[in-house]
């Protein structure tokens, strides 16, 4: 049986605005024009010049991402090419909210391999005002980013306080511990 490549994913506490990979994943809603958290620092990290590209995205239906979908554009100030934007769910149940913070994902690191990015920095997407509970979010998202089709990506997650850090650490060594 061929052997399964072991997935390249680390853990990281500290702000996302820093990483050096080739795309960072922001936390979005669907009018992708900003707000606070993770998608508030982005936008103020990368400039005014990240907006003018969100904004020249295509509105369907007065939406320019639908939640679950991701878009792609420049990074403006940011070291890295890329900024992938999702929109994952605002937290209702597990059967309403899974496959769209799955989806999120997925589609993110899809979007990353089309444009030949080989390493992406995600946030946490959905665990803040969008209040999805954090170990189950940590164990979904990373069964999702860890499947085969991803394992040429380098993915490095940025969590930002240290409940956060110890929440996804956890959920690391039980995929690991499942996957051995
Ligand atoms: N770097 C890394 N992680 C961060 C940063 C940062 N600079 N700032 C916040 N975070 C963390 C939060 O602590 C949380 O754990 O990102 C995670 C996601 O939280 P939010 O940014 O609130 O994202 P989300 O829950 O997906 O809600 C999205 O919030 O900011 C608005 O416009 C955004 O409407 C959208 C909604």
């Amino acid at each position: 049986m061929e052997s399964m490549s072991a997935f390249n994913i680390s853990l990281q506490q500290g702000d996302i605005c820093l990483s050096e990979t080739d795309a960072i994943v922001n936390a979005a809603n669907s009018s992708l024009l900003g707000g606070g958290g993770v998608d508030g620092a982005i936008h103020a990290a990368a400039g005014p010049a990240l907006l003018a590209m969100c904004e020249g995205i295509p509105l369907l239906d007065g939406i320019r991402c639908p939640v679950g979908q991701a878009r792609i554009t420049g990074s403006g100030n940011l070291k890295c090419r890329y900024i992938i934007h999702t929109v994952g769910p605002i937290y209702s149940s597990d059967s309403e909210s899974a496959g769209l913070l799955q989806a999120a994902y997925q589609n993110s690191l899809l979007l990353a391999l089309a444009n030949n990015c080989r390493s992406v920095a995600l946030p946490a997407v959905s665990c803040g005002v969008y209040a999805y509970p954090a170990a189950k979010a940590a164990a979904l998202t990373l069964a999702t980013c860890s499947r085969p089709e991803f394992r040429d990506l380098k993915l490095e997650f940025y969590l930002f306080d240290e409940t956060m850090m110890l929440i996804w650490s956890r959920a690391l060594a039980e995929l690991k511990a499942v996957l051995v």
